[in-house]
């Protein structure tokens, strides 16, 4: 039986930092009420596109895994705020990385297209199509968050980070996968102004609005996520007491505390990036996954459980069985530019293209998105 082990991982995280004191200079919010609700204290704003942010997390990915770019059969940009959709995002990391030998889609599940990429990856690698990839998960929310709106706008911050995985004989990396749809839930969550749907109704890219019914989602996400993490270890035959680390979605501290009750893992053995970076979508995996590394807290034969959920309602859960290394093979050269504004200043520059009002922005009233909007819904 062939595995695919996880053997390099990288992340690409924007230096720029936005509080949530930040967030009450512009909307009606509080640091008590952000922090209460969702355990959210900070969270990064890139001043690079995504693609560069995905690019140095898999240089890095690479490093760490001691293999050379030109080695690489795939690479999956996992993520929904791609800055085209032709060409696809996974070229434009593929041609910076120099991997002239690479394939490369992308793979949009939101927050669980890392989940789903890793998955999918590890089926390519078991069944002998490739024997190396680059897997990311990368976020750019901030250039398309409505701004105004603060059921969403504190709730996202931006972020990258890749593993890199390779065909092994030792049973190791993803060893349990059950991905999932709520997907009569779908108009739950939804960005209107992005894709072809929206093409003509004089609504621009970042001119967006979102559908989000919070208590809606956060009821799916606990369910969903919980019933993934149950069918995969029964799969497995293992309990919460043989999980090491869940490393799970960042959407909200509630959620994540929910989940491992239900996978009876006590909140020690739990990865928690929230209060830093967000809900970061596709990135919070993997960027929980390079931070536990960093911390020590993964170790050599570690079981990893990573459960994810997002618009769909698409939801997942990964078992991992760590291999025998913990420490990097070596480091990339690629750095992170320094920012030349504050996170602040960058989030008011977006909003200064934004009409303060948000909802009744020219295009969105128009009758024309009127008649999209029955479109969609159906
Ligand atoms: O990754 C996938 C994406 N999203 C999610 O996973 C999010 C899942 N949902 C959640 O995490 C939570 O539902 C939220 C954090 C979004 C909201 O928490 P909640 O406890 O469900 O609050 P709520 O929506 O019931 O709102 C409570 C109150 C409301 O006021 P009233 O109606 O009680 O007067 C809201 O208007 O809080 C108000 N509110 C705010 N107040 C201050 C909503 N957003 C804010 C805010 N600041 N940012």
């Amino acid at each position: 039986m062939r595995y695919a082990a996880i053997t390099g991982w990288g992340e690409g995280m924007p230096p720029a930092v936005l509080t949530n004191d930040d967030l009450s200079t512009f909307l009606e919010t509080s640091d008590e009420w952000i922090t209460t609700r969702t355990g959210m204290k900070e969270r990064r704003i890139s001043h690079i596109s995504a693609v560069e942010m995905a690019t140095i997390a898999a240089s890095r990915a690479l490093a760490c895994a001691g293999l050379d770019a030109s080695d690489v059969d795939l690479i999956v940009y996992g993520g929904c705020s791609n800055e085209e959709v032709v060409p696809n995002s996974a070229s434009g990391v593929q041609v910076a990385l120099g991997a002239t030998h690479a394939a490369a889609m992308d793979l949009n599940t939101a927050c669980t297209s890392f989940i789903y990429g890793l998955s999918a990856a590890t089926a390519m690698v078991q069944n002998g199509t490739i024997r190396n990839a680059v897997v990311i998960g990368v976020e750019l929310i901030s250039r398309y968050i409505d701004w105004s709106n603060r059921n969403v706008a504190v709730l996202f911050g931006d972020g990258a980070a890749a593993v890199v995985i390779q065909a092994s004989d030792t049973p190791c990396g993803v060893i349990g996968s059950v991905l999932g749809c709520d997907a009569e839930a779908r108009q739950v969550l939804r960005v209107r102004g992005v894709g072809c749907g929206y093409a003509g109704l004089g609504i621009t890219f970042g001119d967006t609005m979102w559908d989000f019914d919070g208590q809606a989602i956060f009821k799916r996400a606990v369910k969903g996520m919980t019933e993934a993490c149950a069918k995969v270890m029964a799969q497995a035959g293992v309990t919460g007491d043989e999980i090491d680390l869940v490393i799970p979605h960042q959407a909200n501290l509630r959620i994540i505390e929910a989940v491992a009750k239900y996978a009876g893992v006590p909140m020690e053995r739990v990865m928690v990036t929230v209060h830093k970076y967000g809900n970061m979508s596709a990135a919070t995996v993997p960027v929980s996954l390079v931070e536990a590394l960093k911390d020590g807290r993964v170790k050599p034969g570690s079981l990893l459980l990573m459960p994810g959920f997002g618009g769909g309602l698409t939801y997942g859960a990964l078992l991992v069985r760590w291999g025998d290394r913990v420490v990097p093979f070596g480091e990339s050269a690629m750095q992170m530019p320094e920012p030349t504004q504050s996170a602040l200043d960058m989030v008011n520059a977006v909003r200064a293209t934004q009409d303060p009002n948000g909802r009744s922005r020219a295009g969105l009233q128009s009758p024309v998105f009127a008649e999209a909007r029955a479109h969609s819904r159906a």
